[in-house]
């Protein structure tokens, strides 16, 4: 193969750290852009330089020779766009949320396996060094049995607004947009077990107030600030989800809440040490008859420009040299399978099982 020829689909805020992680790639060429926006897609291929452009994914995958896209589009559009490109024999990068709910993401996967063609999720976390360290750790048994932990990634005002608060373009708010991140995190530590079952519930308690402003910096590219949006999604949600390794995992996620400072966090407790992630890495264990904390000393490089250029590199090379994915679609599926269960159990008030 010689260059690795890359089209973009959806070229909202997200696509620009795709773009970007290709651009410093010299094994790649972008060939191909596409958005319904119409001058959006112009903007992005005038700053970047791309040859083609479109409005509708069908016709790009029809006119252009492309190894790989990325699907950066709204979530209603992540099945879709990536089964259009599987079908057209196209490897495909989907950005998370793997899909709107499991059944859809059952259908990709099917499609995957029938082209032949990868189909990696984007999951960005898997590309963080913090990431791997714990992962690691986990390996080597220095936690002994992990049997409990606490994730969470939560925000004070933190409403994307646009498509993102709509539930029929989106499929949920911060559970499927934040939650998503923390869920595929917490597994792909552990080995990832196979999550048995799930309870949640989720809240709508600040949304329908009109004297705050429930947005914060990171707002979807149609959302204006000035104009009204729907918001028919939870502002937060919490969760608590047994792995079939014995593991309870509790969850909480927000986009608008009343926590001093939104975070991202993932801490867990096993037979022989605990271990936190955030603000740095640190294990509580024990040795002799004391009991010990220790830290690494050690400073990631995790920057939010540096994993996608680790995670486009990756999609890169599963195409060139077929190695295994780091972020396969069977990953995405039990993700969303959770994802769909914590909704459920919210809507039903019981524990629902997961298959
Ligand atoms: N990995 C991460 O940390 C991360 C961060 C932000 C967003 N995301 C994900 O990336 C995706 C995009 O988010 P964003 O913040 O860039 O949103 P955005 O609103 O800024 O951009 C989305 C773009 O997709 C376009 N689009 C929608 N449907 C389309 C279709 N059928 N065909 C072509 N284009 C279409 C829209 O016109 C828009 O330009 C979402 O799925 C989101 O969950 C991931």
């Amino acid at each position: 193969m010689d260059k690795v020829k890359i089209g973009i689909i959806g070229t909202g805020s997200i696509s620009n750290v795709h773009i970007q992680g290709y651009k410093k790639l010299p094994n790649v060429e972008i060939v191909a852009a596409c958005d319904i926006n119409e001058e959006r897609v112009k903007a992005a291929a005038e700053k970047y330089d791309i040859p083609n452009v479109f409005t509708d994914y069908n016709e790009m995958l029809n006119s252009v020779e492309l190894d790989g896209v990325s699907v950066c589009t709204w979530n209603n559009a992540h099945a879709p766009a990536s089964i259009a490109a599987l079908k057209a024999g196209v490897n495909v990068l989907c950005e998370k949320p793997m899909a709107m709910n499991a059944e859809e993401a059952e259908e990709m996967l099917k499609v995957a396996e029938e082209s032949g063609k990868l189909l990696m999720i984007g999951f960005v976390k898997r590309f963080e060094e913090k990431t791997a360290a714990v992962k690691r750790f986990i390996e080597r048994g220095e936690l002994g049995e992990v049997y409990y932990g606490k994730i969470g990634y939560t925000r004070r005002r933190g409403n994307p607004g646009g498509w993102f608060s709509n539930k029929e373009l989106s499929g949920g708010g911060p559970l499927i947009d934040l939650g998503v991140h923390v869920i595929d995190q917490v597994r792909y530590v552990m080995g990832k077990p196979k999550a048995v079952s799930a309870y949640g519930a989720t809240f709508d308690k600040i949304a329908s107030r009109t004297d705050i402003d429930p947005t914060g910096e990171y707002v979807a590219a149609d959302h204006s600030k000035s104009g009204e949006f729907i918001n028919n999604v939870e502002d937060s949600a919490i969760g608590v989800i047994k792995f079939d390794n014995g593991a309870t995992i509790f969850i909480e996620t927000s986009w608008v809440q009343h926590v001093k400072e939104g975070q991202t966090y993932l801490e867990l407790y096993g037979s022989h040490a605990g271990i936190s992630l955030e603000p740095k890495l640190q294990i509580a264990g024990d040795k002799d008859e004391f009991m010990v904390n220790w830290e690494p000393v050690f400073t990631p490089n995790d920057g939010f420009g540096i994993i996608f250029d680790r995670e486009t590199a990756h999609f890169v090379e599963c195409i060139q040299k077929g190695i295994p994915c780091r972020c396969p679609a069977e990953d995405g599926l039990e993700v969303m399978k959770i994802l769909d269960a914590i909704y459920k159990s919210a809507e039903t008030g019981k524990e629902i099982d997961i298959k």
